[in-house]
């Protein structure tokens, strides 16, 4: 028995904070409840999911599913082994423009009654499904629709090859229930095996085991023997090939891109050495990337086994590979240790970025750390800017009811919590901090957890009652309190005094060309932008473009930095570039911050509609729901 689950069920006894019950008594049967039981019971309320696990609850999903890139369907049979804690007549599934056809029980697949429930906005509706005291298991034919905001279907025109058309999922935080019905909740894990059927020029890949290899069938099983939350549920299907980096280690991504991809991510061996040695054996066997087309609407996303990345880091001099480090930690702070509810959602970024720059100082040293601190705490301070110092979303504890969990998508859980984790840093010392962390790894691996579970464990095994600790720590001031603490420290870099040093000589007259900006990295070029003042004469636009290149430049996070400053002073030479960027690349992270400089006067809102009009179509449900809200 892990000497955790001791732990957890001694505090949830003794303490039961706001967890939703709190005795050994099972609270519809009134009788023991086993260990299993008592788990689940203690599960926080998750008010982004219909499912009621406490009694009946999915433990492994057999799917078996159909691509059809004609119809844009995934259509099929999800099979549920279930446990029926409460021995009740209904389990619940969360589902979200799905068709359900059928639904039967048990081996010999009997017919039972099953009904979708009143939708509700952005949670979709609960399937409820009638099942006997003694189900085991329960099958949900299902195909899914148009709304299936999970799914991108691109058309050959929009991949690299331009021949085959391409599919990805992205189901976090709350989208794999428009693609599968489950029960959609972090707080839930399952095993999952399944059979997909695609297209025979094409290959399918899941965040499980992977084929290597394109076959001749176009079937593909998969299988993930580790339990997962819902929302790491992922599935690609595409012309993709691929290739090793390391023993444990490689590349998916279409022909066209493979040789760039592994030329860029030639290092994530050598990550995946590091981040073991900071926190402990690497839990899920291989550790892929699949490479996207352009229209992916993140950086990257962590599921498990199989990284989804988009190419827009692939910048020809391994510079932006942070993300990688990025995704990689969350094999560790997300897929393993998990966020119980979307209120929790620092739990998984704001670790996960600590651990993330702690990779790059361990591979490129505490210099370059220090610059991704600084970009990080800039994106921070802009976040609060925007929030208003007040608001409630500025608390790294959350409180997301009745609201797309989406809105939690802010730097406060990314770069407020890896403040508040750097800061436990400096009071404990990096060697005591480590430890903890380990310790914290290895005590919830594999479960779900939340902000008060956490606080208790970090006060148990970190600050043992010492009061001096707990008031440098500060607690209340991180997690419930608006805004960021009295004792914050602000990061600094180095290498950002040299950038600061050639921006003030600039602002004094000295040419662009003449500044010394020798082996700048694409952080440098980013703080350098971003020092621009608000308001640039044509002729300093133009100055620091022809020294510099930046309206074509290849880099994606220069670009899209510099077309910031481009539109606010009118700069239109950088026009046909901006156009041909936002037309093609999906990244919401990119498109926000430019469209909403554009929409800052009536000249540039009429152009950034024209130029949403074109490439609306381009984009993945995840940005154009935040688009669209922002150019009606
Ligand atoms: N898990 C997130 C992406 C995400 C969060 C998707 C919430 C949907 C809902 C992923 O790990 C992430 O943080 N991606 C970042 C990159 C990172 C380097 C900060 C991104 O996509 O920009
Ligand atoms: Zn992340």
């Amino acid at each position: 028995m892990n000497p955790y689950r001791n732990y957890l069920l001694g505090f949830s006894l003794a303490g039961c904070l706001q967890l939703a019950a709190c005795s050994t008594q099972n609270p519809v049967t009134n009788e023991t409840m086993t260990t299993q039981e008592q788990d689940i019971a203690k599960a926080p309320v998750d008010v982004h999911s219909f499912a009621k696990p406490a009694e009946a609850v999915a433990r492994h999903l057999d799917l078996d599913i159909a691509v059809s890139f004609d119809q844009k369907v995934i259509s099929g049979k999800a099979t549920y082994q279930i446990e029926n804690l409460a021995k009740t007549n209904q389990i619940i599934f969360d589902t979200r423009g799905l068709k359900i056809e059928q639904v039967y029980l048990g081996e010999e697949q009997t017919p039972t009654t099953f009904r979708l429930g009143k939708e509700k906005e952005f949670l979709g509706s609960p399937l409820e499904v009638d099942i006997q005291p003694d189900t085991r298991l329960v099958t949900i034919l299902y195909s899914t629709t148009a709304n299936a905001d999970a799914l991108q279907w691109l058309s050959p025109q929009q991949t690299a090859g331009k021949k085959h058309p391409f599919l990805f999922t992205q189901s976090q935080a709350i989208l794999a229930r428009t693609w599968i019905p489950i029960q959609d909740s972090p707080g839930i894990r399952i095993t999952y095996s399944a059979k997909v059927k695609v297209p025979k020029e094409l290959m399918a890949v899941m965040s499980a085991e992977n084929p290597q290899q394109k076959n001749t069938t176009g079937e593909y099983t998969f299988e993930m023997r580790q339990a997962i939350p819902s929302y790491l549920m992922a599935l690609s299907v595409g012309d993709m090939v691929f290739k090793p980096i390391g023993k444990q280690t490689g590349i998916y991504a279409e022909p066209a891109t493979i040789d760039a991809a592994v030329y860029e991510f030639a290092e994530m061996d050598k990550m995946l050495v590091a981040a073991e040695k900071l926190y402990g054996k690497y839990r899920w066997d291989r550790y892929d990337l699949l490479v996207l087309p352009p229209s992916f609407p993140f950086g990257g996303m962590e599921n498990p086994r199989l990284t989804f990345v988009t190419p827009t880091v692939l910048a020809k001099d391994r510079s932006l590979t942070s993300l990688i480090a990025h995704e990689l930690a969350h094999s560790w702070s997300g897929n393993l240790v998990t966020n119980a509810t979307w209120d929790d959602f620092w739990l998984n970024e704001g670790f996960t970025v600590y651990f993330e720059r702690r990779i790059m100082e361990e591979l490129y040293g505490k210099e370059y750390a220090d610059m991704l601190n600084v970009l990080g705490y800039q994106d921070l301070q802009n976040t609060l800017e925007e929030l208003g110092p007040q608001s409630e979303d500025t608390r790294l504890k959350l409180d997301l009811e009745g609201r797309n969990p989406d809105e939690g998508l802010t730097d406060i859980a990314y770069e407020k919590g890896n403040a508040f984790l750097q800061n436990i840093e400096r009071v404990v010392g990096r060697e005591r901090f480590d430890q903890f962390v380990n310790e914290y790894f290895q005590t919830f691996a594999f479960q779900s957890t939340n902000t008060d579970l956490f606080l208790d464990f970090l006060r148990k095994e970190l600050i043992q009652g010492d009061e001096k600790v707990a008031e440098q720590i500060n607690i209340e001031g991180w997690v419930y309190t608006p805004g960021l603490p009295e004792n914050h420290v602000k990061p600094t870099s180095s290498r950002f005094a040299q950038v600061a040093d050639a921006y003030t000589s600039w602002k004094n007259g000295k040419p662009a060309a003449q500044l010394n900006t020798k082996d700048w990295s694409s952080h440098e070029w980013l703080h350098f932008i971003r020092m621009l003042p608000e308001q640039m004469t044509p002729q300093q636009m133009a100055d620091l473009d022809k020294a510099f290149g930046f309206t074509n430049s290849g880099n994606s996070e220069v670009l899209a930095a510099w077309f910031i400053p481009a539109i606010r002073n009118n700069y239109t030479s950088a026009d046909k570039a901006m156009e041909t960027f936002l037309t093609n690349v999906g990244r919401r992270k990119f498109l926000v911050p430019i469209y909403k400089a554009l929409i800052a006067t009536p000249e540039g809102k009429t152009k950034a509609r024209a130029i949403y009009a074109k490439a609306r179509p381009n984009y993945h449900a995840v940005s154009t729901s935040t688009l669209d809200e922002m150019l009606k």
